[in-house]
């Protein structure tokens, strides 16, 4: 079997990490016993390029258990868990092409591999693997049935391939279940943002400015734990909507120019290119500290940063790099920029991974069994899936709800019972 891998001497530590995630992971623990008798993806070939963590472990074996051939690469550079790559290849011979730390020629590389194994089913986390298929690799487009996208900068790369008309199958926007963006999003970013900055800084959060880029699920996340640590958070926002959300939510709303000398750690997670751009970073005070938690590293503009910078950043710690600036700022770079949960933390916990995972699980089925009917479109996963996640979710979690009466089904379907 073929695999790049940091080490396979790895593997025991890895399991064990598995394991633990698993525990978390009710809902998609149940699926595997279920795909291990109903074999779903018998002769399907899984090719996936996703975070390789302890949680997507759990799906690839999940997969595995219903019968999939499943071959796995890194969604980006700095996510991957060489344990758990080291697991899955030496206990489970799912062949990962993942190191971390990996240049971006091994990282497009890596994911050539994944193609070269021939998938049936994509399982996408930021579009990559299906737009690398789409451009050079267009000899595997003929035996894919279709594929799932896990992220948000995901689905709009793809629903602006539909829209162009060059989309060859059709995609499941895992993303926009509400039993995903609603819960990893939001809760998910939210922890493992502050988490990841954390662990890269040690700094005390209480008392501290934040400013975080956006009002999306994920940045309404980031500044809600950021304000249960004691941040004093300052929002950012394009859009009048979510802007006074976060106005109402209680935060400061303005424009990043003017957050720029007041922000102590600047956190981004819109999706969008340099909303820290060198003008706002010419404007920061000493020792501020630059985050990045959207899918790419565009957020921050990092050649702009190098080019203000008298001499290459100093490491000062594992996932700090300290710029310093020709009037002696010293302006500090988190994860290199890329997504400060995954590169200095270890990605969102497993409990909320486990509904996204339901998800792409499920989605997956969905393709394999409508693959006669569904088109080359970005398609939503089917509120039936939504709503059976959440109920088995409660469920793991002892909580149990009320059902509506006869007398309260009469009345919601009803239009004259009025005052
Ligand atoms: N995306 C964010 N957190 C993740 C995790 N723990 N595993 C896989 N993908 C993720």
């Amino acid at each position: 079997m073929e695999f790049d891998i940091k080490n396979v001497k790895l593997a025991p530590g890895g399991r064990h990490r598995m394991e633990w995630a698993g525990n978390e992971m009710a809902v998609l623990q149940g699926l595997k016993e279920k795909f291990g008798t109903e074999r779903p993806f018998a002769g399907i070939r899984v090719g996936a390029t996703m975070h390789v963590t302890s949680e997507t472990a759990n799906l690839m074996v999940a997969l595995q258990a219903g019968g999939a051939d499943v071959v796995l690469s890194a969604s980006n550079p700095l996510s991957t868990q060489d344990d758990i790559a080291a697991a899955l290849v030496s206990y489970y011979e799912i062949p990962v092409y993942a190191l971390k730390g990996e240049d971006m020629d091994t990282y497009h590389r890596h994911i050539n591999a994944v193609l070269d194994h021939k998938p049936h089913i994509i399982m996408d986390d930021g579009a990559d693997l299906v737009s690398t298929l789409h451009s050079s690799r267009r000899d595997v487009l003929p035996g894919v049935i279709g594929g799932t996208e896990e992220t948000t900068t995901g689905i709009v790369r793809l629903k602006a391939m539909a829209k162009d008309g060059a989309l060859e199958f059709p995609m499941m926007a895992v993303n926009d279940a509400m039993t995903k963006h609603l819960f990893d999003n939001r809760y998910g970013t939210g922890q493992s943002t502050m988490d990841g900055i954390l662990r890269a800084t040690n700094v005390l959060i209480a008392g501290r400015v934040i400013v975080v880029g956006g009002y999306g699920w994920c940045s309404r996340g980031i500044a809600m734990r950021a304000k249960g640590l004691g941040a004093n958070v300052i929002v950012t926002e394009i859009d009048p909507l979510k802007a006074l959300e976060a106005v109402m939510d209680g935060f400061r709303v303005m424009p990043m120019m003017e957050a720029a000398p007041q922000g102590d750690i600047f956190v981004s997670a819109t999706g969008d290119m340099h909303v820290l751009d060198g003008h706002h970073i010419a404007a920061m005070k000493d020792g501020a500290m630059l985050a990045n938690s959207g899918h790419f590293d565009i957020e921050i503009n990092k050649i702009a940063l190098q080019d203000m910078a008298v001499s290459e950043p100093k490491r000062v710690r594992e996932f700090v790099e300290q710029f310093t600036m020709e009037d002696g700022r010293r302006i500090n770079l988190l994860g290199e920029g890329r997504l400060i949960n995954l590169a200095a933390a270890e990605g969102h916990p497993a409990a909320v991974m486990d509904m996204s995972f339901a998800g792409q699980a499920m989605a997956a089925r969905y393709l394999v069994e409508n693959k006669e009917t569904l088109t080359n479109k970005v398609h939503s996963v089917p509120a039936v899936i939504d709503e059976e996640i959440a109920a088995i979710k409660l469920a793991s979690m002892g909580i149990s709800i009320d059902t509506l009466t006869d007398e309260q089904v009469n009345y919601l379907n009803s239009w004259d019972m009025g005052s």
